[in-house]
């Protein structure tokens, strides 16, 4: 529980309320269907997503995949929803999921924005994500995407200062 937001880990339940965020979002739109969501919180051992819930709604996911061999992680997808924006909901979804994983033994989160998502790119620049690479054409849209990435600390670093 941070401030009056709870977070927990996402269940099938949930999907329905993600489907509402994004269209919400993404103007009547679902770039992700149920069946995806469905695999990835129900299927796929290597993919989680966090549900935020303010006043009995839920009102904001993320999820993310991870890739044991390069001991990094890829943040799926994140949307809040518009009447609850700006209030600090999605850096905490973002600064929750990078914690876990860190967890995990993660060691550097990546993730693709396009390119004029100016909003989404302050957020993850505030939270320590640098671009490393532009993907021309990356979206169905013809829009160029940004590589982004960030690299967690080893956990060691925490405890040690104990
Ligand atoms: C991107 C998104 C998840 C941010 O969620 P949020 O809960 O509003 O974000 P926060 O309140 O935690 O804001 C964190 C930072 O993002 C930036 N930001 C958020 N909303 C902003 C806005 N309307 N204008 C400018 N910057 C904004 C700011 O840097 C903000 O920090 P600040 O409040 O200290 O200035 C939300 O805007 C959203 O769902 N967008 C649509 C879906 C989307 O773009 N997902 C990301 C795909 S990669």
């Amino acid at each position: 529980m941070i401030g009056d937001t709870r977070y927990r880990i996402a269940e099938r339940e949930d999907i329905v309320s993600f489907l509402t965020i994004e269209r919400d979002v993404y103007a009547g739109e679902t770039p992700w269907t149920f069946s995806h969501f469905e695999h990835e919180i129900m299927k796929n051992d290597r993919a989680m997503f966090l549900t935020a819930e303010s006043d009995g709604r839920i009102v904001g996911f993320i999820g993310a995949r991870m890739i044991p061999e390069t001991a990094s992680v890829h943040l799926s997808n994140l949307a809040v929803l518009t009447a609850y924006q700006r209030q600090g909901i999605g850096a905490n979804l973002v600064i929750g999921m990078c914690d876990l994983m860190q967890l995990l033994g993660a060691e550097t989160i990546t993730l693709e924005v396009m390119r004029d998502n100016m909003i989404a790119q302050a957020m993850y620049r505030q939270l320590g994500f640098e671009t490393t690479e532009i993907l021309p054409d990356y979206y169905e849209n013809q829009l160029d995407g940004l590589w982004m990435v960030k690299k967690l600390g080893a956990l060691n670093d925490r405890f040690d200062k104990n």
